[in-house]
């Protein structure tokens, strides 16, 4: 279950406009209300380095990078079963691993990890000291890259992406939505949006939307005002289909479509199909949003050492210009391409 800190109240709305500029640590995660200037803009995100894309080939820009680690869940699975995990399975049990970690404690499990470990020396058996040491890491691991450094939500560097846009009350369609950070976090820098959050995975949308903290504060914009507000999940306007993408049937209907950590899940024969699914519900004049985690020796790293909580699937790690590459091929104009801590960001129009 999520926690809710002692001090802060039980109505989850425990943040004001007086909080803005703020930033605190919680158990879980960060709560990060700071703004940034323009002058500080590029410490978050890094934008336009490619001037013209149809000048750049697969040979200047290289193929992306495979994730071969996978979780011992998915091995086990297929030694018992004699077969290759179909993705839709692998993503069950993907969501699973990934929301137990969103839920823990983070001090407490460092302070016990560390406890073990040391009770592991004791017994002189190096399995069992190896496996309480990989906990350990692990745990220090999640805690610098979600908590401290608020790398998997990055909510200054999503508002850096998302912001600046001709968007007005915008019906937001969110593909492979999972927990919904990104789409709940566009929705509050745009008023009065609507949201449609599509994933196939039933836990998404029972256990890890459903116990995404109503108390967690997005910085976003009253529309009577125009001022910076602070908004919370229940204050906004979601339905969340449990259904595969395949079988959509939306007309145009869409300001935004939206996916984070979806198109680098398919290789390149299946990549066209997952470009068509960002620009078949988009109305004319509508952007399509993805990011995809960056090809960076860390993030190669964090994919290793947490290959049991995140590889169930086929993943990949690109450069934005590979990544921006994909989408120009696939019929899109890049309006704005960049990197924030750990993703790729791409926003791009239908040709
Ligand atoms: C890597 S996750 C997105 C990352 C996300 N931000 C998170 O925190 O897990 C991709 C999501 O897309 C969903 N998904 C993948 N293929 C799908 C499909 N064909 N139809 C619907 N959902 C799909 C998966 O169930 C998964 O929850």
């Amino acid at each position: 279950m999520l926690l809710h800190p002692k001090e802060l109240s039980q109505n989850g709305r425990s943040f004001t406009e007086e909080d803005i500029g703020e930033t605190r640590l919680f158990p879980q995660f960060r709560m990060d209300l700071r703004k940034f200037s323009e002058k500080e803009y590029n410490r978050f995100v890094t934008v336009n380095t490619v001037r013209d894309w149809s000048q750049l080939s697969w040979k200047q820009v290289g193929r992306p990078y495979e994730v071969r680690a996978q979780s011992n869940e998915r091995r086990s699975w297929e030694q018992e079963q004699n077969r290759e995990m179909d993705p839709h399975t692998a993503w069950t049990f993907f969501n699973k691993a990934f929301h137990e970690w969103f839920v823990k404690d983070v001090p407490s499990e460092l302070d016990h990890s560390k406890k073990q470990f040391i009770k592991s020396l004791g017994s002189l058996k190096p399995a069992e000291i190896k496996h309480a040491l990989g906990d350990v890491v692990r745990i220090q691991l999640w805690n610098y890259v979600h908590r401290i450094q608020d790398g998997i939500w990055d909510p200054r560097g999503k508002r850096a992406l998302f912001e600046g846009l001709s968007l007005h009350k915008p019906k937001i369609l969110f593909l492979g939505a999972a927990e919904g950070y990104e789409a709940m976090q566009l929705a509050a820098i745009y008023p009065r949006a609507h949201i449609v959050m599509v994933d196939y995975d039933e836990y998404c949308k029972t256990t890890r939307f459903a116990e995404f903290p109503g108390y967690y504060p997005f910085l976003g914009e009253n529309p009577a005002t125009g001022q910076p507000k602070v908004v919370y999940k229940d204050e906004l306007n979601v339905d969340y289909i449990v259904d595969d993408i395949r079988n959509l049937d939306f007309g145009k209907d869409f300001d935004v479509v939206l996916s984070v950590g979806l198109l680098e899940h398919f290789p390149d024969a299946y990549k066209p199909e997952v470009c068509d699914w960002h620009r078949k519900f988009l109305k004319s004049g509508g952007y399509a949003i993805l990011t995809t985690p960056r090809n960076q020796i860390r993030s190669r790293l964090y994919y290793k050492i947490m290959a049991d909580v995140m590889n169930h699937t086929y993943r990949e790690l690109m450069t934005v210009e590979q990544m921006g590459l994909y989408l120009y091929e696939n019929g899109f104009d890049i309006k704005r391409h960049g990197y924030i801590k750990v993703h790729n960001g791409i926003v791009c129009q239908p040709r």
